[in-house]
């Protein structure tokens, strides 16, 4: 995926920090209703561990809620990025998929990250990893785009102006094969740099698209309590999404 590659210096050109607010807080609050209401241990989230951080746009408006925010992501990249974003945050280069630090946190966000896990071997490897990160009582939260029902063939654009340079793009998420568990997006950027014409660059994603029941299914075979929730309707382009909050039950 170019972009979490060649293009990662332009990720925030492309999805801009700012742009998370909501859903971030949308996701701390999320984390603190899970310890207030009892479901996970007595202690609220002091520290916690992001799987697949990106450019750090959540992070960037949710570290300061936590006395530890640890994150990492497969591309060294999109690390350099986040840390320019987050420079107090620790950065940590790993597979969801295969990731051991070998301590354990209050609680594991995996936020679109997710949706590439294209198999549901490796969904379930995902969850593993969160599982072995939670001290018991601990909650792992893992909000994907969509799930196969919430699912829509779509198209989206948008961009920003940085310093010196703008992006602007087209998403296209479209599925070749109903039936099996990946979509694709197909991205178009035009890239501007100076006073200069855009160039144009496609990039192709490969994305899981994974049923409901087979979320709950794997993460309770992983051993976690599940229950799902609803993001809120933040506008028409994203409507709610279904989200799965597990609890490492206390020992
Ligand atoms: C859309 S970005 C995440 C953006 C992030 N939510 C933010 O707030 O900036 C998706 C990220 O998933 C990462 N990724 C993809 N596969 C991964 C894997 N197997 N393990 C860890 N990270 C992965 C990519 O490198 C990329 O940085």
């Amino acid at each position: 995926m170019r972009l979490y590659d060649e293009f990662a210096p332009w990720f925030h050109l492309l999805t801009h920090p700012k742009d998370y607010e909501d859903e971030a807080k949308f996701y701390g609050d999320e984390l603190e209703r899970a310890f207030s209401a009892g479901l996970a241990g007595p202690r609220g989230p002091r520290r916690v561990l992001e799987l697949g951080s990106g450019g750090g746009n959540n992070a960037s408006h949710m570290k300061s809620r936590y006395a530890e925010l640890v994150l990492t992501d497969l591309s060294a990249g999109m690390l350099e990025l986040s840390k320019t974003l987050n420079p107090e945050c620790e950065h940590l280069q790993g597979d969801m998929r295969s990731l051991r630090l070998g301590r354990t946190f209050d609680a594991v966000l995996i936020h679109d990250a997710i949706e590439y896990m294209t198999s549901e071997a490796d969904l379930r490897d995902a969850f593993e990893t969160a599982w072995v990160h939670l001290q018991p009582g601990g909650v792992m939260l893992v909000a994907p785009d969509c799930v196969r029902e919430t699912f829509s063939e779509q198209t989206g654009s948008g961009g920003h102006d940085g310093d010196g340079r703008s992006l602007r793009y087209l998403s296209w998420d479209w599925d070749p094969d109903p039936d099996d568990c990946t979509y694709q997006t197909t991205f178009v950027y035009l890239l501007r740099e100076g006073g200069g014409p855009p160039r144009v660059e496609i990039d192709q994603h490969e994305h899981g698209l994974h049923p409901q029941a087979t979320w709950v299914s794997l993460l309770e075979q992983v051993g976690f309590r599940v229950e799902v929730r609803h993001t809120p309707d933040w506008d028409e382009e994203h409507p709610s999404q279904v989200i799965f909050v597990g609890f490492r039950p206390s020992e």
